[in-house]
């Protein structure tokens, strides 16, 4: 058993609006006052985390001069520089000033699509000039509340235009760079395009770019569809996809509750854990969430510890759900190996398969001994194991 001290190995990233939330929301004002991002840096990084990531807006004041924009990032940088953190992700802010009310990339005013297209554009310069693999576009505006004001086809056809112009942007500079698209149902729009992993994905194919375009899914954000994360991300990881990840904890079908990670369906989130550690995923661990207003900033870095703290204790438990001998032998019992032989045999036709019988009968009656296993990683997820 380690003592769960994160390190900078670990991947831990934060973003900036998740530590300097003031904690406004649409019923009550700020409760903290604003965060310098630099000491966001320095904090993060006493923390044991390994990055931070930033919406353009975030870090630079929409509408900043280029002066007042280079004098803001070069402060930045030297703090970066100074604690040796990373910025493995930058994202866009295309949702807070009014003028992306109907969205950026979809919306029907199309001065107001350029204009979101000259702004994203911008920040990826900013992206590349600071290191970052992965930029996320999370299109909370671009969606509709009246079934009338929207042609769904239509905004598909822009979004996917504002896509592969962003990505052949990258392309020509020669960017060492990756879109991820994070999909999220609702919240702030009353229905939000790519709702879900799977109509991201769905997309995805549509692009003329797709092969450096992913998703970047959030626990919530799934759960707030009723949907199971974990099997999201695994499909994700099938189709080669996961490009970066935003952990945090959400409590059933409700509004966005960006709680820390391990809040909220544990379940779901040792099981997430157990696959991001042995699926292949190999990107940032980031954590996208929101300290309760209630905190003041000792509150802050509490929250953020534990969001670590939480992922080390599910990473260390699933591990010993693995080593177990009698989770081994419960496996075998519930043939979950036997999965990933493939149905027809090598050189198989479908004549040899139509040619076969099955004992039907003893076929049903056989149980698959599913709880067994089940309830051993509940003792290891409790920690009585
Ligand atoms: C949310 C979203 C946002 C995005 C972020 C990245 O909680 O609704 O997750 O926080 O992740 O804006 O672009
Ligand atoms: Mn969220
Ligand atoms: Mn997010």
């Amino acid at each position: 058993m380690t003592d769960f001290t994160p390190k900078r190995e670990d991947k831990f990233s934060f973003g900036l609006w998740t530590v300097g939330w003031l904690g406004r929301d649409p019923f009550g004002e700020a409760t903290r006052s604003p965060l310098d991002p630099v000491e966001a840096v320095h904090r993060l990084s006493d923390l044991g985390a390994h990055g931070i990531t930033f919406h353009d807006d975030d870090l630079v004041p929409f509408g900043s001069s280029a002066e007042e924009r280079s004098a803001v990032v070069s402060r930045f940088r030297g703090a970066l520089d100074q604690t040796g953190l990373a910025v493995p992700m930058v994202t866009t802010n295309l949702f807070s000033h009014p003028v992306f009310k109907d969205g950026g990339f979809t919306a029907n005013d199309r001065d107001v699509r350029r204009f979101a297209l000259r702004k994203v554009l911008r920040n990826v310069e900013l992206a590349a000039e600071l290191g970052a693999r992965t930029f996320v576009a999370w299109g909370g505006r671009e969606g509709a509340e009246s079934g009338a004001a929207k042609d769904v086809r239509a905004a598909l056809d822009r979004y996917r235009e504002a896509v592969d112009t962003v990505c052949a942007f990258i392309k020509e500079r020669g960017y060492d760079l990756r879109l991820a698209l994070e999909p999220k149902p609702n919240e702030p729009r009353g229905d939000i395009l790519l709702p879900t992993v799977g109509h991201a994905l769905a997309f995805i194919n549509e692009l003329e770019h797709g092969d450096i375009v992913g998703v970047n899914p959030e626990v919530g954000h799934e759960q707030m569809a009723g949907l199971n994360f974990a099997h999201g991300i695994a499909q994700a990881l099938w189709a080669g996809k996961l490009f970066h990840i935003d952990l945090n904890g959400q409590n059933g079908i409700k509004y966005d509750q960006d709680l820390r990670f391990g809040a909220g369906d544990v379940r779901n989130a040792f099981f997430l854990v157990d696959l991001l550690e042995n699926g292949g995923y190999e990107g940032p661990r980031h954590f996208d969430f929101k300290p309760p207003r209630t905190e003041d900033y000792d509150g802050v870095w509490a929250s953020a510890a534990g969001c670590m703290r939480n992922y080390l204790i599910l990473k260390e438990r699933a591990a010993a759900f693995r080593a177990d001998p009698q989770v081994v032998e419960a496996w075998e019992a519930a043939r979950v190996g036997e999965l990933s032989t493939p149905t027809l045999g090598a050189g198989e036709s479908v004549s040899d398969l139509l040619s076969e019988e099955l004992d039907v009968d003893a076929a049903a009656a056989r149980g698959m001994h599913f709880e067994r296993l089940d309830q051993l990683a509940m003792d290891h997820l409790l920690g009585v194991r």
